[in-house]
C-alpha cells in the first residue's frame, strides 16, 4: 500500500480542523487546506513543518469551492486522506427554525461534504486506497435541546458516511466519523461564556458543571483529537471503517 502523501482538510483554519491539518503535516503529508480564511493557518503549518500547503478559500457549501479543492488536490498528485469539517450551525429552538435555516445548514453540513466526497473519491480509486473522516458530535448519539440543526444534519451525514463505507470498502476506502464530546477550542470557550451570561453565573461554574459529567474530569484537547483523527486518516488504520467513534472522555449524557 502507498504511504499517504496528500491530505485534504476542510474547516482547517482553527480549532480541531487546524490541529488535524497540523498533525497530518507533522506526519509528512502535504495539504490542501480549506476554510473561508485559511491563509494564516497555512503559513503557520508551512513554517513549522516545511510541507506544501495549498489554500482554497471559501465555504464548503459552495460547488465552485468543491471544484477548486478537487482540482488543487489532483494537481498535487491525488488525495490519500480527506477530513470533512466546518463550523457549527446556528443555535435556535426547533420551533424558531425557518426553512431557510434548514436549507442553509443542509448545504454546509450534508450537501457540501458529500459533494466534496464525490469529487475526491475518484482520486482515491486511482490510488487504490483512501481514508475519509468527518468531524461529527457526541450529540448525534445523545441529542441536546436547542441544537436541532446539529442533531439532525450531523446524523444524516454520519449515516451517509456509513453507506459510503459499505459501498467503497471493497475498493480500499475506509470511512469514519470522529465525534468530539467537550474539546477545548475557542468555540467551546465562547459557549461557556454564553452559558455563564445566560445563567448569571461564572465561566468557572459552567466549566465545573460540565466536568462533573466527564469521568476523565477534563476537557479533550484539540491536539489529542487530532492524533486520533490522523490515525484514522492514515494507512496505520487498516481495518476500522463505517464507525462513529467518540472522543469524549466517557462522557455521561442525559439520554
Ligand atoms: N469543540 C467541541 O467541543 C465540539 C463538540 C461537538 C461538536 N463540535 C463540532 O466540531 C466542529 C469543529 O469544532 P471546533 O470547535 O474546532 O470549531 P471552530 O474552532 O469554530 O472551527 C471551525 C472551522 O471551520 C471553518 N469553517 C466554518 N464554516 C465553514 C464553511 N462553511 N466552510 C469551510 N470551513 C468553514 C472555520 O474557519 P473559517 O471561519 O476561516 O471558515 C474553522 O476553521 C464544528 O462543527 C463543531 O460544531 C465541536
Amino acid at each position: 500500500m502507498t504511504q499517504s502523501k496528500l491530505a485534504v482538510i476542510t474547516g482547517g483554519s482553527s480549532g480541531m480542523g487546524f490541529h488535524v491539518a497540523r498533525e497530518m503535516a507533522r506526519r509528512g503529508n502535504d495539504l490542501v487546506l480549506n476554510a473561508r480564511t485559511p491563509d494564516a493557518a497555512a503559513e503557520t503549518i508551512r513554517n513549522e513543518f516545511g510541507v506544501r500547503v495549498e489554500c482554497v478559500a471559501g465555504s464548503i457549501a459552495e460547488p465552485e469551492v468543491t471544484a477548486r479543492i478537487a482540482a488543487a488536490a489532483e494537481a498535487m498528485g491525488g488525495t490519500a486522506a480527506l477530513l470533512l469539517n466546518h463550523g457549527g450551525p446556528p443555535v435556535k429552538p426547533l420551533m424558531e427554525l425557518t426553512e431557510a435555516d434548514w436549507q442553509e445548514a443542509f448545504e454546509m453540513m450534508v450537501q457540501g461534504p458529500l459533494r466534496l466526497l464525490r469529487a475526491i473519491v475518484p482520486q482515491m480509486l486511482a490510488r487504490g486506497e483512501g481514508r475519509i473522516l468527518a468531524i461529527s458530535s457526541f450529540t448525534v448519539k445523545s441529542p441536546y435541546g436547542g441544537i436541532a440543526l446539529s442533531n439532525s444534519l450531523r446524523a444524516a451525514l454520519v449515516n451517509a458516511l456509513k453507506t459510503a463505507a459499505l459501498e467503497l470498502g471493497p475498493k480500499g476506502i475506509l470511512v469514519n466519523a470522529l465525534a468530539p464530546g467537550y474539546v477545548e477550542t475557542d468555540r467551546t470557550k465562547g459557549w461557556n461564556d454564553a452559558y455563564a451570561r445566560a445563567g448569571n453565573t461564572t465561566i468557572e461554574a459552567v466549566r465545573n458543571q460540565t466536568l462533573e459529567s466527564i469521568p476523565l474530569r477534563r476537557y479533550g484537547t484539540p491536539e489529542g483529537f487530532a492524533r486520533m483523527a490522523a490515525l484514522l486518516l492514515s494507512a496505520d488504520n487498516d481495518y476500522v471503517s463505517g464507525q462513529q467513534i467518540l472522543y469524549d472522555g466517557a462522557l455521561i449524557t442525559a439520554n
